[in-house]
């Protein structure tokens, strides 16, 4: 089949955030050889190339110029050994739909990250995560086109070198490895996760589908739903500080809540910090600090890339200012190039 490009594609339908941005040109494609195809098609060869799932955790601050390339490679097969479903997906697969899915077959495990906006395909990019379960909790394998040899590589859960939200994808491989298929293990021994505070009520003896609605409820209570109020999820990254720095903080701050981050290590969630700073509700021009949940931005309506970014470094400085903490977007920011931008 002849690929199908759009020239001077408008982005806002590929991308969460519901800023006006646009591409030089957009191709979706759903099987390994379009990728490559259109990926080293000789129109494009001087031009940088943005590999685009449904684009919920990205922020364009310019028009692209180059080639959006929209992963949408399907699949979902399951095998099953004596101890497991093992269910290998295509990266293109909406995420929130293999999670539906997984569980009307039967095959639970994936309930707590029901609701996560996205493809399968950036899922392990992250590592996503929410509610006590991260993808790399589940993961087998990960394969990726390879854009540098043009071959498919499959690594490992451990050879991914999952981080909280980080993996080898934003380090090593990044800007070579193009995720193509990822591959869970749900174990049949399924065990509820129900540590995150909201979640224990529903005790040990809580089903799947109790969880799932509840991890639901929850998030729809919190989170904005992107298809109404333009956002990304959490705009940051909870920061991680060594334990003592936390101690001490935390002598002046005593309800500063807190996640254990190793043994030497302490996170604090950002949303308490730019909540805390008196940001909820911050509004600059269209761009706004969530009220529900501090950290998370949005776009009231026309807020532009570089609206997002201004109201983003604001909440930076002020929290930094009060706190002496440094807060990290976990939204890709992106310039013309598509690089990062922040
Ligand atoms: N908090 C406030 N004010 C706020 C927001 C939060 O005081 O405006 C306090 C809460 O009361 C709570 C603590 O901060 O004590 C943590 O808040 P929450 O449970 O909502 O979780 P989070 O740490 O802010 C993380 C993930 C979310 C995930 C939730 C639940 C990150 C960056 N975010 O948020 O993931 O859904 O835990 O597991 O790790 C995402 O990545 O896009 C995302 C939504």
């Amino acid at each position: 089949m002849p690929l199908s490009f759009t020239f001077d594609a408008d982005l806002r339908d590929h991308h969460t955030f519901g800023v006006s941005a646009k591409a030089k040109a957009l191709v979706e494609v759903d099987s390994v050889a379009e990728l490559a195809r259109s990926y080293h098609g000789p129109q494009w060869q001087n031009l940088p190339k943005l590999v685009v799932g449904e684009g919920s955790n990205l922020l364009f601050t310019e028009d692209f110029e180059g080639l959006v390339i929209l992963n949408r490679i399907p699949g979902r097969q399951v095998t099953e050994s004596s101890d497991a479903y093992h269910l290998r997906l295509g990266a293109g697969e909406n995420w929130h739909q293999v999670v539906a899915w997984s569980l009307a077959q039967g095959m639970p495990g994936l309930e707590n990250l029901a609701l996560i906006p996205g493809t399968v395909g950036a899922a392990p990019v992250q590592n996503i995560g929410a509610y006590g379960v991260e993808l790399c909790d589940l993961c087998e394998y990960v394969e990726y086109w390879d854009c540098v040899s043009g071959e498919v590589m499959r690594l490992d859960a451990h050879q991914c070198h999952f981080g909280y939200r980080d993996s080898i994808f934003k380090g090593e491989l990044k800007g070579r490895a193009i995720v193509v298929a990822v591959g869970l293990k749900l174990t049949k021994a399924w065990q509820p996760v129900i540590g995150y505070g909201p979640l224990a009520k529903l005790g040990t003896d809580a089903t799947p589908s109790a969880i799932f609605d509840a991890v639901c409820s929850l998030r729809s209570a919190k989170l904005p739903d992107p298809t109404r109020v333009g956002n990304a999820g959490s705009f940051f990254k909870n920061p991680v500080v060594p334990t003592p720095r936390f101690e001490a903080l935390r002598q002046r701050y005593p309800t500063m809540p807190s996640y254990p981050a190793g043994p030497e290590h302490t996170k604090i969630p950002a949303g308490w910090l730019i909540d805390q700073a008196g940001l909820k509700g911050y509004r600059l021009g269209d761009a706004a600090v969530h009220t529900e949940q501090a950290l998370v931005l949005v776009n009231k309506d026309r807020a532009s890339g570089q609206d997002v970014t201004a109201l983003a470094r604001h909440v930076v400085q002020t929290v930094s200012d009060r706190y002496g903490v440094e807060l990290e977007p976990e939204v890709r920011i992106l310039d013309r190039d598509g690089a990062l931008c922040w």
